[in-house]
């Protein structure tokens, strides 16, 4: 009898991203190494040792860059310098040396959508209107009758236009007033993201993570966007937001153009783009990973899902299907609710990630997800996030970005004094340390997980075969000699695994290391990854 060994699957031409399992460091909050309040990238590299222990390849940084802060870091005011808050460039050198030596790629984080209005760019475009830099934004005239020019929102409420007194016109901004979005048909525009692309890569970074990629380009006529539903007078913004069709100013079709621009600008380097994009129809999301555009995206909307089994399971089963290699699953980050919280309790959590993990591409945790910790507690009045402090309808998304939690000194050992947001003090058993200690913690189970992955390569490359199941709360994987049965559902599960012996190499809920054969059951919300036994 003759084996066909199929040719192995791979992401993409970044051979790196092949097997790799990637982990968000929300900056501001993960370790403070000068005792003001504040994360830095000193810190970052401090706690390097412990993200190689857990087995991340790549480590994704949100922005560090110079910015006043009105959107914590998402409002660049220099894309090529460090914020003194967060460190140096010489802290950049080090902290890629040392990622190095460990074996681990860094990714920072671009935002290319818009600047801060502190940007020289924007501070010249609002003095100068003639300036070359006043085409670097979208300035557009009143609407006929007076008011903006169309209908569209900002994320973060209410229009997507503010009013520059000075010369009557308007400039749009998807996200707060202070982030004026760019203009990407300007050539000078891209030629300057090009030459940021440069400066970052000569240095030494391993790629970037794109924030809003599928906001760059504007519908040219700006048309009014369509209004799907009604929403109630006490919505929030985001709510609001996705009452509208986002026909004119998101997901425009030239948006790939540019992706491909960019990539000819990373290739040489060995760089890899990665989307966040928030695109949630799967043939259109597969887009942004089409050949020479982006080498990722990442797929956000079961982040921001409640727990929902058979959802869950459609959305992850539909885009493996659609796109098999070039996703970036991930539950968790810094905009969105922890799924600890979110589905209502840690063991779901890690059966969901248990499932991304037998899909090509690259799964990311979010810092802190690794302890299976739920939202930080903060009392309102002390909420940083613009969504909550410009909107009374809204909480905001600080309960996801509270400090890392370390061990239990005071302020979880992330700073020396009082962090820049104040939250609960965590439980010594939901800390790094106390975790450490206990081999069943959270910790110890997404470590053996990481591990698992990289030593049997089958679970995530080998050819996919989904296995028909009668239940739309299950999914079944069969990727070479592998299997992944993930039960969400409230039930067990029986599979039959036929005459072959096989043996669990990782259960959500514990038991590795069982041998099965035949009929087994699959508890409720667990999921196990088996594997043929020799
Ligand atoms: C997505 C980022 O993840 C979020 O934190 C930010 O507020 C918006 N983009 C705007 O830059």
């Amino acid at each position: 009898m003759t084996t066909s060994i199929p040719t192995p699957a791979t992401i993409g031409t970044k051979r790196w991203l092949n097997g790799a399992v990637g982990y968000e460091v929300y900056v501001r909050s993960f370790a403070d190494s000068t005792g003001d309040g504040i994360g830095d990238l000193a810190g970052v590299t401090g706690r390097l040792d412990y993200l190689r222990w857990l087995g991340v390849d790549i480590v994704w940084l949100t922005p560090f860059y110079p910015s006043p802060g009105f959107d914590h870091g998402y409002d660049v005011s220099n894309y090529c310098d460090v914020d003194p808050k967060h460190g140096s460039l010489d802290d950049v050198d080090v902290l890629l040396e040392r990622a190095h030596q460990l074996g681990m790629r860094v990714v920072f984080d671009i935002v290319p959508n818009h600047t801060s209005s502190h940007h020289r760019w924007f501070q010249k475009a609002l003095a100068e209107p003639s300036s070359a830099e006043r085409d670097y934004y979208l300035f557009r005239d009143p609407a006929p009758g007076g008011g903006p020019p169309n209908n569209w929102l900002s994320h973060f409420g209410p229009s997507a236009w503010s009013l520059d007194e000075a010369s009557g016109q308007y400039w749009c901004h998807l996200f707060l007033p202070e982030q004026p979005d760019l203009n990407w048909r300007n050539p000078s525009v891209r030629a300057e993201f090009d030459a940021i692309y440069k400066f970052w890569f000569e240095r030494g970074v391993d790629g970037f993570r794109i924030d809003v990629a599928h906001g760059l380009l504007k519908h040219p006529d700006f048309p009014d966007n369509p209004q799907i539903e009604r929403v109630a007078d006490t919505a929030g913004p985001i709510e609001r937001f996705f009452s509208f069709e986002h026909k004119y100013d998101l997901d425009q079709e030239g948006n790939i153009e540019i992706f491909q621009r960019w990539q000819d600008v990373a290739r040489p380097y060995d760089a890899v783009l990665l989307a966040e994009s928030g695109v949630d129809d799967h043939a259109r999301l597969a887009r942004y990973v089409s050949p020479g555009a982006l080498d990722l995206t990442f797929f956000l909307k079961p982040g921001w899902m409640a727990w929902d089994p058979e959802k869950l399971i459609r959305e992850f089963v539909g885009l493996a299907t659609t796109e098999p290699m070039r996703i970036a699953w991930v539950i968790s980050n810094h905009d969105q609710a922890r799924p600890a919280s979110r589905f209502g309790s840690a063991h779901r959590s890690l059966a969901v990630t248990t499932l991304m993990f037998a899909l090509g591409g690259v799964p990311f945790l979010y810092q802190g997800e690794e302890l299976g910790s739920p939202n930080g507690e903060i009392d309102p009045a002390d909420r940083h996030d613009p969504i909550s402090t410009r909107n009374a309808t809204d909480e905001g998304r600080d309960v996801c970005r509270t400090p890392m939690a370390w061990n239990s000194d005071r302020f979880n050992g992330f700073s020396a004094v009082e962090p820049w947001i104040k939250s609960a003090q965590r439980p010594a058993e939901m800390t790094v340390a106390g975790q450490h200690e206990n081999p069943r913690s959270a910790l110890h189970r997404y470590r053996r997980l990481l591990s698992i992955r990289k030593h049997h390569p089958d679970i995530w490359q080998a050819d996919p075969k989904f296995v028909a199941t009668d239940r739309a709360d299950v999914a079944a994987v069969q990727r070479g000699r592998t299997l992944t049965v993930a039960n969400l559902g409230s039930e067990a599960f029986s599979i039959n695994l036929g005459d072959l012996r096989w043996r669990v190499l990782f259960a959500s809920q514990g038991g590795d290391g069982e041998s099965a054969r035949g009929v087994v059951n699959v508890a409720p919300e667990t999921t196990v990854i088996f594997a043929v036994d020799q």
